[in-house]
């Protein structure tokens, strides 16, 4: 049932009401992330009044700021728009990620525990309007969010304006989900209160000067999640190969019995990940210190396997939303839903001591990591929080098939054709060939590992033959390459369309 009250029907309109009011050159800050949570309604009308106006000669310019990805309705519609200058800090959008890529969109590839402070000191253009999802708004301007987090209060309380999507998708329950805590400007201050991913230190609303929220507009529409693709034969593999990983640094008393809360990225992999550990019954109950919880959790509860899960987004299919609805009450005890400079921030992340697992494009001999630009120059999604997570974690795991692209790709290659995590952050790479421990290795002992046991063997002698040739030929010999042929591999799929 809609939630009212007589400050919300004061402040009610439609969504054309808002999009004629909004400015033609604006930026805007909207919440959404992953894409959990995000403004439905105000931006295809906004859109719309842009292409007609636009008809007229008007010109637009927005700069859109979210927390993570957002759906179509958002990135979609905006980019579609042709209005969409600048991109901030994540994206998904295929439409986007093309305007992206052909130079008409600018777009700032970010380590998301870093946007508030760029927002706050004035790096980035500062925010004109806030546009946030909500599930319930008081007279007294204290505002509850719907599904994430991300960087909804930032933008709310450094906006100059306030408009609100008041959902009806989710029962009032979902107040109390969050805690709502944010920085100082600066962060000389005290310690961040978390020892343990259930620990609450904030607010469950945002308290905002009610003045400031110009408008209200009703929605019904819920996000854009898909549903997940049962995992293939690769995704298993690969998660079998991290259980029994965890399960060896447990016996060597690296990792604790009870475990330490795992961080688990976006995609089929990592959800098979946690499905596996579900069925696994080497696995008892398991905690979670991460940016996005996916449908996998419901794997883990229906286990008797999930004690805890933090998160700054709850990122459910249409079945996954309709089975948290049904058990939305009883929940609150599971998950607590948190702003994104809280759940990536170092500090929190390295005193935890996460298991971080997070997937890669392609990753070199040595071990550096590619997340994000396929063959070096075109934009996939973004970091997100895997570096946040990755460089601060106490075990720090890539992920990725051995092979792409129907094995025209290999994802092990001599260089990588854009570095995101170094070789020095990453510890353990895996594919379905086999998993390589890094930590410890000087980098040809490294090179070896990672060839022997994560390439395709398709791949793989071809890499040893690169390997050698650069013991053989590179100028130092610490981390031996042999720079003419180093990035020859992408070369050659550029040009012939495989690396065979
Ligand atoms: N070179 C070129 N293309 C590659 C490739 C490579 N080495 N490896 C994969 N691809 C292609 C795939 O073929 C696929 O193409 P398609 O869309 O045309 O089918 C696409 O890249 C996505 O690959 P997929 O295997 O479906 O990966 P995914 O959905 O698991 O996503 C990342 C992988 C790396 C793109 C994704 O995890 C990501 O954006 N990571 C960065 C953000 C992040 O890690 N956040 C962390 C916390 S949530």
């Amino acid at each position: 049932m809609a939630i009212t009250n007589p400050f919300i029907e004061s402040k009610l309109k439609s969504p054309e009401e808002v999009a004629l009011a909004l400015p033609r050159h604006v930026t805007l800050g909207c919440s959404g992330f992953t894409p959990a949570g995000y403004p439905k309604i105000i931006p295809p009308a906004f859109a719309k009044r842009i292409e007609s106006e636009k008809k007229e000669g008007k010109d637009f310019s927005i700069n859109l700021y979210s927390g993570a990805s957002t759906g179509e309705e958002l990135d979609g519609a905006l980019a579609r728009s042709g209005a969409l200058k600048l991109r901030i800090p994540y994206q998904s959008n295929s439409y986007l990620r093309n305007l992206i890529n052909e130079g008409s969109v600018d777009f700032i590839d970010m380590h998301l525990s870093h946007v508030v402070k760029y927002i706050e000191h004035g790096i980035l253009p500062s925010i004109d309007v806030a546009i946030v999802e909500a599930v319930d708004v008081t007279a007294d301007g204290k505002i509850y969010l719907t599904t994430s987090s991300g960087m909804s209060a930032t933008y709310l309380l450094n906006a100059k304006e306030i408009y609100i999507e008041l959902t009806d998708i989710h029962p009032a329950e979902l107040k109390g989900y969050h805690d709502i805590y944010l920085l100082p400007h600066h962060s000389r201050t005290l310690p961040i209160n978390i020892v343990s991913p259930e620990d609450r230190i904030g607010t469950d609303y945002i308290q905002v000067n009610p003045d400031k929220i110009k408008g209200i507009v009703r929605s019904s529409v819920p996000d854009s999640a898909s549903e997940f693709k049962a995992p293939d034969s690769d995704c298993i593999a690969i998660a079998n190969h991290v259980l029994s990983f965890i399960q060896d640094e447990i016996s060597k008393g690296r990792i604790p019995k009870d475990y330490l809360p795992f961080q688990n990225g976006v995609g089929n992999i990592a959800n098979a990940v946690l499905a596996s550990m579900a069925k696994n019954d080497d696995f008892h109950e398991i905690q979670m210190y991460t940016e996005v919880v996916q449908d996998s959790v419901f794997d883990l509860i229906d286990a008797g396997k999930l004690k805890f899960a933090s998160t700054s987004a709850l990122t459910f299919s249409k079945l996954g939303l309709k089975r948290f609805h049904q058990n939305i009450s009883q929940w609150k005890s599971k998950f607590i839903i948190r702003p994104q400079e809280i759940s990536n921030h170092p500090e929190v992340i390295r005193r935890m001591g996460l298991i971080a697992m997070n997937t890669a494009l392609e990753a070199d001999i040595y071990g550096n990591v590619n997340s994000t630009h396929v063959m070096g120059s075109s934009m996939m999604n973004g970091i997100g929080g895997s570096g946040d997570f990755t460089r601060n974690s106490h075990l720090s795991i890539f992920m990725t098939p051995s092979l792409a692209k129907n094995g025209d790709i290999s994802a092990i290659v001599p260089f990588v054709s854009h570095t995101d995590h170094n070789e020095h952050s990453t510890m353990v790479i895996v594919t379905e060939q086999g998993l390589a421990d890094l930590r410890g290795c000087p980098p040809k002992k490294r090179a070896e590992l990672i060839i022997s046991k994560c390439a395709h063997p398709m791949y793989r002698s071809k890499l040893l033959e690169y390997f050698e040739k650069a013991k053989e030929l590179s100028k130092g010999k610490h981390t031996p390459h042999y720079l003419e042929d180093s990035l020859s591999w992408h070369i050659r799929f550029l040009k012939t369309g495989s690396m065979k």
